[in-house]
């Protein structure tokens, strides 16, 4: 039975809204095995939350491979090991899907190309700059174009680490993108195009440095910020603390710090700014994942 280990990702860095994301030494580890009957298995986050029948995520990915690749929709036994929180930021679904895709098709002698999964996933799970990373690995580029995922794997800077603090509260993707504006503001725009540009610089360049101070963004953390109590005191804290920079970690409620080596002093300021507001959460130091999604054995 193939066993698949998925990093979680950590999307958008700041200016990069649908943009970036970048894979975390954080895994989930899925099964995927043909059986009689649908049977799902949750071990660890998620556990008592996700849905245990055909309408789990995962358990739909590995369907819709064999219908497109066999034409028939067998049932699986599908095993989650899941360390990534749940609905916090961190790609919890992108990598459920993407490990049950390379799974399904490593139960399939590999018919289908990395690229066809890719896009398989794009197009399931609606947001390439987690499924991509999850895929690949490191930091990755990513733009939907003419219905195809166009992606480009970008360099890392030496001694990168991220400090999450992770609020212990859930916040749906869905949610978190139903408030944003249908407009924003021209100078916004501009001031979100600098910073990307300048950070696309400081990883060719490994201007760790750099790339904290562009971690900045007006198109989406304004808005979604409002719905996560101390995060806006949160990131002057950890800035305060010695990070490099700060961002919300995809669509939130995750903060991810970027700092040159782990500081754990950087995670403690920003879970205090959330407990001021009555929060509690986690903190998790971690380095970026250079391994995409592999199976293991
Ligand atoms: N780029 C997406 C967003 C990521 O910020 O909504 C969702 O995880």
């Amino acid at each position: 039975m193939p066993r698949v280990r998925v990093p979680a990702t950590t999307a958008n860095l700041g200016p990069g809204f649908d943009t970036l994301g970048l894979a975390l030494d954080l895994y989930n580890e899925v099964e995927v095995e043909l059986a009689s009957r649908a049977h799902i298995e949750i071990e660890g986050e998620g556990r008592d939350l996700l849905p245990l029948d055909e309408s789990n995520m995962a358990y739909r990915a590995a369907v819709e491979l064999f219908r497109r690749v066999e034409g028939k929709s067998p049932r699986f036994y599908i095993r989650l090991l899941n360390r990534i929180p749940i609905a916090r930021g961190l790609g919890s679904s992108a990598a459920a899907l993407v490990g049950a895709l390379v799974g399904a098709n490593a139960l399939l002698d590999d018919p289908r190309p990395l690229e066809d999964l890719i896009m398989l996933a794009a197009e399931l799970e609606g947001h390439p700059d987690n499924t991509t990373p999850a895929f690949i690995g490191g930091l990755v580029a990513v733009a939907v174009i003419e219905n195809k995922v166009c992606w480009r794997r970008l360099p890392l800077p030496q001694g990168l680490h991220l400090i999450a603090v992770i609020p212990h509260f859930r916040l749906s993707t869905q949610e978190a993108r139903s408030i944003l504006p249908l407009q924003v503001p021209f100078k916004d725009a501009v001031f979100n195009l600098n910073r990307l540009a300048l950070m696309l610089a400081a990883s060719w360049e490994g201007d760790l440095k750099l790339m904290g101070q562009m971690m900045e963004d007006r198109l989406h953390q304004p808005y979604r910020l409002q719905l996560i109590p101390g995060a806006e005191e949160a990131i002057a804290a950890a800035k305060e603390a010695g990070a490099l920079g700060v961002a919300l970690s995809g669509s939130g409620p995750t903060l991810v710090a970027l700092c040159h080596v782990p500081l754990p002093q950087v995670g403690e300021a920003m879970a205090r700014a959330f407990i001021r507001q009555g929060i509690t959460a986690s903190i998790k130091i971690l380095r970026p994942s250079p391994e995409g999604a592999a199976i293991l054995e």
